[in-house]
Order: structure tokens, then C-alpha cells, then sequence
């Protein structure tokens, strides 16, 4: 197969610099000359208003950008996606999460095989648990119903519920408690049980490989909790375990019945899987209908990224704006900024999701690449930040676009003065965006009276993109629609700079480090091989902890 030609060499990457090197206009300038643009910027997918007219771009810009995208052929490796093409080709697998939320007539191969009956038949064992538990037909070991559900997992295996658990709170059952342990620091268990009464406790297991040493050590010690407090007998596991894997052996070697355990498939990569059976504890709490609802959310968007023409392609066009920062503005990092205290974990979610799949330094041909790939992405609920950090968004020395996430209406849950308080919440959101993109002049400020001295600390430049993305209300839908918006976005970022978006080799290094380290701090063993900072300092760890 030919090499793909360097990035930096497209004769459309070098329009883009020729275009950036010309550019001068701020945004005050851009609505001056071009109002229209306040309509034209705007693009609508399922629920989801997203306007981009406060970005620093012209409709030559797009243009030239939408060129990028063409000849880079994103359209080309987002079929070969969804037709199930191995397109992570570092692990040779196909990349297939879009099936995990087709209806249950479509046809989407792997291999020849149709997967979407089997991805309906897990849905529906899951749908079948979810009405047991909730419905008090499932009992604990000694009989008690379930009034609590622990998942534990990491990474892939436990932001996508944790953060959908606190976005849709307003859907759940408010008689089930969730929690969700992550951190192998024994804390994070001890806190999200030490309350609990075991025989209402609920384990759900969830790790893809199975093999994860967070998440079975802290599986390992719920199971020790568990059967130490019901009496010391094992049996107790069959009624307060159950596992999300891939890996039916490991499964079983651990001590959960395999009837007890709700299947994936290696096709969904552990950052895409939330909307696999790791949503099991999704669904327990917010009940199969508002799951199904948050995977209709998912398809349609998933819909829009495979048919919408490009110049209406919303992912395509997030993804493409990141690209003009990251790559001709020198922006190192994205905001994401939800006024919405219900996604409060909605930007931890996306870092995964993002710099997992992004942060790469070599094209899938192996080769260094010589262009900057995923940015850093971070980011708090809105009306918070702006009390800390938006400081540096507004005057810093930085360009930081950012995304900001908004809706016309609370949850319903919310009455009274407490429903009130949005038109609060959504002017700050509004006023934010102004802020940012039109600034205040020196002149203005003087205008104000400012004496001399404080101009220039009371002057604000303006010109700091922003995309706003609105729609009426949080729900199940809204939610899976925002999700797969960014999920594709990620794919568009990573078609462009040529890297493989569905691997993670990086994180491997330090795992395999743990491990050796591991015997030195336990059984103060000797390591070879240590080097001698971290051997210094795993002497003053032994000294100190004596
Ligand atoms: O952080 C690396 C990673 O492999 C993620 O990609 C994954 O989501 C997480 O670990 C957990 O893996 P598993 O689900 O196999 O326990």
C-alpha cells in the first residue's frame, strides 16, 4: 500500500497556514462586516442547536478546512467505521460502538457476521436484570431486596455510567443508592460502602479485559467485605456479584457464575463502551425505557455523522475547529463548560474519550508525526469556573476555545424559586460568551470613567472562540446525542492528523512499572533494574511508613 503523504505536505494544509499567516480579523470586525453570520453559523442535529459564529472564522476558512477534510478522505475511514473495517489497525480490531445502539433491524458486520442481534440480546438480559433488581424480585443472600449498586471499574469501565448516574439523576430511581469505585487507593471502596448494608448491596464488576488490577483488587475486597458480613459463606457471591466483561474466563476464575455476567465484545473500545453492558449500572438506575432512549440519542447522531452533507455535518465541524486552533493558532488545550450542575462530570468523561484517542505522536504508518495531535481537555461546570479560572480565559496569555454547553429548561424535578434560578444560571452563560468573543475596549473602559492607570487591567481583548451548543432540556436523549457528537468529533481530529484514535498503548508503560515496583514497597524486596531517583525514593517511602 502507497504511504499516506505527510500532513504538513497537503497542498491544503499549506492553504490553511498561507490563510492563518493573512489572518488579522477579530470577531468584532467579522459581525460587523458579515451580520448574516449570527444565522449562517448555526447548525441543528436532533436536539442540539450548536452555534458557531463566535469562532474565528470566515466562510473561506470553512472552506478551506472542509478541503483538509476531503483530501485527508474522513468521510472514506468513517464508512470503512461503520462498515466494520479493522480501522484500529495497532490492534487489528474493528471499531464498532455505533452498533452497540442500532435498532434491532439493522445489519452491521464483523467478519461476515451480523452483530446487531447478538448486541439485542444483551441489551434485553440486561433489561430483564434491571426490572428484577428494581422491581425487588432479585434478593440478596439472605433475602433482602437490593437497594444498592456499587460498580466497580476504571477508565472506559466507569466514567461513562458515573458521569451519565449524576447527568440524569433527575431519571433515577431515588430509592436506589449508586456509587462507583474506581481508585485502587482503598479509600475510594471504604467510603462507597462503609454506610451500606451489605445484604442490599449490589456488586457490578466491570472491566473489559478482566484482567485490570484496579478493578479486581477492589473486587477482590468488596467480595471479602461481602461474604465476611453475610456469614462467611461464598454463596453469597452468586446473589451480589455480577460482571461486564469480555472475558468469560477471567470472569469465572474470579468466582462470578458466567450466568451472571453481561457480555461485550472486542470491537468496542473501553472508551466507547459505556452504552455496552458497562451501562448495566446506568440502567438499574434510570430504567431500561430512558436507557433505550439515551441509545436512540446516541443513533441518531450517529445517523447525522454518516449521512449529513459536509458543510452540515456537525462533527465533522467541531471536529475541523479544533483542528484550526491546534494546529494554526498554537492552542495547546479545550474547555469544555457545561452550565449544568447535572454534568458536572461531563468534561472527566470527554478527557478520556479525547486524549485517550488523540494523544499520539506517530501517524498509523509509525512515523513521528510533525503536527500537534489532541489537545488537552478540561473543564468544570460553568458558573464555578467562572469564580476561578476563567480569569485566565479572559485576560490570560493563552487562546483557549471553548464549548459551552447550555439548556432552556431545568430539570422538571426542579420547581419553584429553585426553577427560577436557570434564567440566572443561562444569563451568566450568555453573558460569558459575549464577554469573551467582543471584549471591552480601552476606549470603552475609559468611557467608564477608569482612571488612566486601570486601563489596561480593566481592558479585555476579546477574540477568545467560543461554540455554544444548546437544547431544551437534559434528557436521556440529549444526553446520548451530546455524547456521540463528541465521540465523532474525536474520529474527524484523529482521520485528520492520520492516527490511530482507537488504541492506548501509552498507558501500558506504567502498568507494567507498578507491577515491578510493587514487591519493593510490600515485601521490601529488592528490584533490579530500578532507576536511582525512583529507588531513592522508594527507600524515603519504607523509611517514612515505618
Ligand atoms: O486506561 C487504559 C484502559 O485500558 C482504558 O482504555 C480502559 O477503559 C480502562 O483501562 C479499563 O480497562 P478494563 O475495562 O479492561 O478494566
Amino acid at each position: 500500500m502507497p504511504e499516506t503523504p505527510l500532513l504538513v505536505r497537503r497542498p491544503e494544509w499549506t492553504a490553511l497556514e498561507d490563510h492563518r499567516a493573512r489572518w488579522q480579523a477579530g470577531l468584532r470586525e467579522l459581525f460587523a462586516t458579515d451580520p448574516g453570520r449570527a444565522e449562517r453559523y448555526v447548525v441543528r442535529v436532533g436536539d442540539l442547536l450548536v452555534d458557531y459564529s463566535k469562532n474565528l472564522v470566515t466562510d473561506e476558512t470553512l472552506a478551506l478546512l472542509q478541503e483538509l477534510a476531503a483530501a485527508t478522505d474522513v468521510f472514506g475511514l468513517r464508512d470503512a467505521m461503520f462498515r466494520g473495517e479493522r480501522i484500529n489497525t495497532t490492534e487489528d480490531r474493528a471499531v464498532l460502538h455505533t452498533a452497540l445502539r442500532a435498532p434491532r433491524d439493522a445489519v452491521i458486520e464483523v467478519d461476515g457476521e451480523n452483530v446487531v442481534p447478538k448486541v439485542h440480546r444483551v441489551l434485553d438480559r440486561m433489561t430483564a436484570f434491571a426490572e428484577e433488581v428494581r422491581s425487588g424480585h432479585w434478593t440478596g443472600h439472605t433475602g433482602r431486596r437490593i437497594r444498592n449498586v456499587v460498580n466497580i471499574g476504571i477508565g472506559g469501565s466507569d466514567l461513562g455510567p458515573a458521569m451519565a448516574y449524576e447527568a440524569l439523576r433527575a431519571s433515577t430511581d431515588r430509592s436506589l443508592t449508586c456509587r462507583f469505585v474506581s481508585n485502587v487507593d482503598g479509600a475510594d471502596l471504604h467510603e462507597a460502602v462503609r454506610d451500606l448494608d451489605p445484604a442490599e448491596t449490589l456488586f457490578i464488576v466491570a472491566s473489559k479485559t478482566f484482567t485490570t488490577i484496579e478493578t479486581i483488587t477492589n473486587a477482590t475486597s468488596a467480595r471479602s467485605w461481602l461474604v465476611e458480613a453475610l456469614g462467611g459463606d461464598d454463596k453469597a457471591v452468586a446473589k451480589h456479584f455480577v460482571a461486564l466483561s469480555t472475558n468469560a474466563g477471567k470472569v469465572a476464575d474470579f468466582g462470578i457464575d458466567t450466568a451472571n455476567m453481561f457480555e461485550f465484545w472486542n470491537w468496542v473500545g473501553g472508551r466507547y463502551s459505556f452504552d455496552s453492558a458497562i451501562g448495566l449500572s446506568l440502567m438499574l438506575a434510570i430504567g431500561p425505557a430512558n436507557f433505550r432512549e439515551l441509545l436512540d440519542g446516541f443513533h441518531l447522531v450517529d445517523e447525522h455523522f454518516r449521512t449529513a452533507p459536509p458543510e452540515s455535518n456537525v462533527p465533522l465541524l467541531l471536529g475541523l475547529l479544533g483542528i484550526w486552533y491546534g494546529n494554526f493558532f498554537d492552542a495547546q488545550s479545550h474547555a469544555v463548560l457545561p452550565y449544568s450542575h447535572y454534568l458536572s462530570k461531563f468534561t472527566s468523561y470527554l478527557q478520556q474519550l479525547d486524549m485517550e484517542s488523540n494523544g499520539k505522536s506517530v501517524d498509523r504508518e509509525g512515523r513521528p508525526v510533525q503536527w500537534q495531535t489532541g489537545p488537552v481537555v478540561w473543564g468544570t461546570p460553568g458558573t464555578n469556573g467562572q469564580h476561578a479560572y476563567y480569569q485566565l480565559i479572559h485576560q490570560g496569555t493563552k487562546l483557549i476555545p471553548a464549548d459551552f454547553i447550555g439548556f432552556a429548561r431545568p430539570v422538571p424535578e426542579l420547581s419553584g424559586e429553585l426553577a427560577a434560578q436557570h434564567d440566572l444560571l443561562m444569563a451568566n452563560f450568555f453573558a460569558q460568551t459575549q464577554a469573551l468573543a467582543f471584549g471591552k475596549t480601552p476606549d470603552e473602559v475609559r468611557g467608564e470613567g477608569v482612571p488612566e492607570e486601570l486601563v489596561a487591567h480593566k481592558t479585555f481583548k476579546g477574540d477568545h472562540p467560543t461554540t455554544t451548543i444548546l437544547a431544551r432540556e437534559l434528557t436521556p436523549s440529549v444526553l446520548g446525542q451530546l455524547i456521540a457528537l463528541y465521540e465523532h468529533k474525536v474520529f474527524v481530529q484523529g482521520a485528520v492528523w492520520n492516527i490511530d484514535s482507537f488504541d492506548q498503548w501509552g498507558v501500558e508503560l506504567g502498568k507494567v512499572l507498578a507491577k515491578r515496583v510493587e514487591p519493593a514497597l510490600t515485601d521490601g524486596a529488592d528490584v533490579p533494574g530500578l532507576d536511582p531517583s525512583t529507588a531513592a525514593l522508594v527507600a524515603a517511602y519504607r523509611e517514612l511508613r515505618k
